[in-house]
């Protein structure tokens, strides 16, 4: 594609991991444009390229900006992604992160929009079966938020066969850090995700990390996840994205680093990189958390030359700490 010719519409690119996307897509000289309708973004995540600000769910807006851009792929980073809140209010879920692709979708094929990547996640592979969880692992969600990526997982395949849309399914294992120029980084509000929550305790905006369930079968007790840094998922679109239109095919990748942290090393690994104690609460474990969770990115690291180049937990934590001290 002629990077200054046709552009990328990155919905959802005022969020975390979709503002990361579009700055390194915009380093590498495309065009972007961002659809974004700020129920969880931020404006001024939004630096690079062009912002709208609308409703994937809006199919006016969407048949408009399809007419004005020659839009070559369309990234989609849009979604509600709260795992709890997705238990007690299934339907918001499915409305959004189903109902509101599918009309995204429509209007791909309407426009014959060429390409699709999608953010799909961990989560749609529930209890590992065995580690590390590689792209042949079955897919048996826990959680309605799981269910819904792995519906519009589903969509896509039959979209591909029947409308000849070609899509890149990434699925992310735990997305953490932030730019390391420090200009955007993580703030979702509410805020979940242990990282960014250590931290706050680490600031003094929180009086003690809350680690949910100390009884799990794992070395103390925690749940184990995989790391990995948003600035590799990034660059993970962007080569997922080159490589779909090189070979003009569909493929799905697991990212994920390979490496797996407890919560309690995740908090002693952010005492030493932030030089705070971070007291910390035993709570009940929450429903639908997997014990432990590793992947594998073989397959990224084989047909897309991918490899994380944030390898160590430490220089992740650091990128986030060095973000969290500007923004919070
Ligand atoms: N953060 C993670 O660790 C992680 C892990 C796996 C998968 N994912 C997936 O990656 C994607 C991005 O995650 P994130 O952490 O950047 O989330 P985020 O909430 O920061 O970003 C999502 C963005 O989508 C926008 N949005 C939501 N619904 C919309 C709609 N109907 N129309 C237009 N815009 C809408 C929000 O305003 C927000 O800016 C999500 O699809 C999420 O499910 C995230």
């Amino acid at each position: 594609m002629n990077k200054a010719q046709k552009y990328i519409l990155i919905v959802g690119g005022a969020g975390y991991i979709g503002a990361h996307a579009n700055k390194i897509l915009a380093s590498e000289g495309y065009e972007t444009i961002v659809l974004d309708n700020l129920s969880y973004g931020h404006i001024d995540f939004v630096q690079w390229g062009k912002f709208i600000q609308g409703n994937i769910a809006d199919p006016i807006l969407l048949d408009k900006i399809f007419e004005t851009y020659p839009i070559e792929v369309v990234m989609h980073f849009s979604a509600f992604a709260y795992v709890g809140e997705s238990q007690r209010n299934p339907a918001k879920y499915y409305q959004n992160n189903v109902v509101g692709t599918l009309d995204l979708l429509d209007a791909i094929v309407r426009h014959n929009i060429p390409y699709f990547v999608f953010s799909s996640t961990c989560a749609t592979f529930g209890e590992p079966q065995y580690l590390p969880v590689d792209e042949k692992h079955r897919q048996l969600p826990l959680s309605p938020y799981g269910k819904t990526k792995l519906t519009v997982e589903h969509i896509l395949k039959d979209y591909a066969a029947a409308y000849g849309i070609k899509y890149a399914i990434l699925r992310y294992f735990n997305a953490a850090g932030a730019d390391p120029e420090g200009m955007i980084g993580e703030d979702h509000d509410p805020e979940t995700h242990l990282i960014p929550l250590v931290l706050d305790v680490a600031l003094g905006k929180r009086e003690y990390i809350e680690v949910f369930g100390d009884d799990y079968p794992t070395k103390d007790g925690t749940c184990i996840r995989d790391y990995i840094h948003v600035n590799d998922l990034a660059y993970a679109h962007l080569l997922a994205m080159e490589w779909m239109m090189h070979y003009n095919q569909s493929n799905d990748f697991n990212l994920s680093n390979g490496t797996s942290f407890s919560v309690k090393e995740i908090i002693q690994v952010a005492e030493k990189v932030t030089g705070k104690k971070i007291p910390q609460r035993i709570t009940e474990r929450r429903a639908g958390d997997p014990t432990k969770i590793v992947g594998s990115s073989q397959k990224a690291a084989v047909m897309l030359n991918w490899e994380p180049y944030y390898k160590s937990i430490e220089e992740i934590m650091a990128t986030a700490w060095n973000w969290h001290q500007k923004c919070h």
